[in-house]
């Protein structure tokens, strides 16, 4: 596979898998594709951006036509699909638009890769990207593996688990060779400041109130980016065709325990007074349908192709919060704007 289309490659987790590919594979072609819709920022990938095996072209995955056309413009051989809209809050309040790039945008990419690779389906892989959220909610207990049956309860949930059922199907019914994988929470840098963590380490260091839905007490399992884009560089080369795998941390988070952490991070590299910041933990409504806890069992992706996550929470946390501090041009640059608008509606207006 020489001819890599990377889908969604100027957003958060897709910013740092181009970078790896790219860095990693000099003799590879690398061709990114992205709408650049709110989330998605050339601005993270400026520090691989003139390398020569790789190349962006700025296309909707929705654009069959467009799709088509980059499979036979750059000999498209395998895909990695990460477009996505991709955050819970933004899918209740507008599902339509979930619909259609997560559903709608990822059949066109399978029936792309259908018709071009035709009969000739060796050597060929579409590499889906997705989510534990398909899984639904656990309780106090137990792990998703990947024989969990799929609950999904928001619009986000639901359209990712229609798209992963799409690209199963494509394998079952055309023989497309296909792969999937669901990832836990991640966190790191580039990521766009309306999900939990770059929100709230923005927030501290702006001095703004810390939103925490409901009591605080949902339970996520996170997991540090790299990590990820190196799971999905193993899974990528050597996970079987036709196979799940389940990529998280076991590295579960009360929200508001988290929180603190963070608190006592960002005070600690800002120079304040241990605990400065928690006067602005503020409990807010709750988010409609929220999940109670995620929790994912990798096992299998560490029994069978030897993947596991490299980074101590406190350390990872350390490292992105850093980031972030010394990156506040790229913070700027992605909080202007729309974001305002954003931020007004989610958290002002209420
Ligand atoms: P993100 O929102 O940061 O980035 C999404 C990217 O997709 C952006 O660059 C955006 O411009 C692009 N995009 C959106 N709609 C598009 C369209 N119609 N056509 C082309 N490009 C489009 O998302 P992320 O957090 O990096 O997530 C990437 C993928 O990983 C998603 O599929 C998501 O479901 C999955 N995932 C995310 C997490 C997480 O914690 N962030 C965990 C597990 C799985
Ligand atoms: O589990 C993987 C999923 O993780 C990915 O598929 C999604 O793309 C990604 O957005 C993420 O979804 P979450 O909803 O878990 O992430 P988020 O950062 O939005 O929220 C994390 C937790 O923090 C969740 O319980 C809701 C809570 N939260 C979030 C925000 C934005 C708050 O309490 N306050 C907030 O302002």
């Amino acid at each position: 596979m020489n001819n890599i289309l990377i889908t969604g490659g100027a957003g958060f987790i897709g910013s740092h898998v181009v970078r790896l590919f790219v860095n990693n594979y000099p003799k590879k072609k690398i061709i990114n594709l992205d709408a650049l819709t709110y989330a998605g920022n050339l601005e993270s990938l400026k520090d691989i951006e003139s390398k020569s095996n790789y190349t962006f072209v700025k296309a909707d995955i929705c654009d069959f036509d467009a799709i088509d056309a980059v499979f036979k413009e750059y000999k498209i051989d395998s895909v990695i699909h990460l477009a996505a809209e991709s955050h819970v809050d933004r899918s209740i309040k507008d599902p339509l638009s979930f619909a259609r790039t997560n559903v709608m945008g990822t059949l066109s990419l399978l029936q792309a890769a259908k018709t071009n690779w035709n009969n000739n389906l060796s050597d060929k892989l579409f590499y889906h990207i997705s989510t534990d959220e398909v899984y639904g909610s656990l309780g106090d207990d137990g792990f998703f593996t990947e024989k969990t049956s799929y609950d999904p309860h928001s619009p986000y949930s639901a359209s990712k688990a229609s798209s992963d059922h799409f690209v199963r199907s494509f394998h079952d019914t055309y023989n497309l060779p296909i792969v999937i994988s669901n990832c836990s929470n991640n966190y790191g840098s580039y990521q766009f400041p309306e999900k939990l963590i770059p929100l709230f380490i923005n927030n501290i260091c702006t001095n703004k109130e810390l939103p925490v839905y409901g009591e605080g007490k949902n339970v996520r399992d996170w997991l540090f980016v790299e990590d990820h884009a190196r799971a999905i560089d193993l899974i990528f080369h050597q996970g079987k065709v036709g196979e799940t795998y389940n990529i998280g941390g076991f590295n579960e988070w009360k929200n508001i325990d988290l929180v603190k952490v963070l608190i006592k991070t960002v005070d600690k590299l800002l120079g304040n007074t241990e605990g400065t910041s928690e006067k602005l933990i503020t409990f807010v409504k709750d988010r409609a349908g929220h999940d109670y806890r995620y929790a994912i069992d990798s096992t299998k992706l560490k029994d069978e192709l030897g993947w596991e996550p490299s980074l101590q929470f406190e350390e990872g946390i350390e490292k992105t919060v850093k980031w972030y501090l010394s990156n506040q041009d790229w913070i700027k640059n992605v909080t202007s704007g729309d974001y305002l608008e954003y931020y007004k509606e989610m958290y002002e207006n209420k």
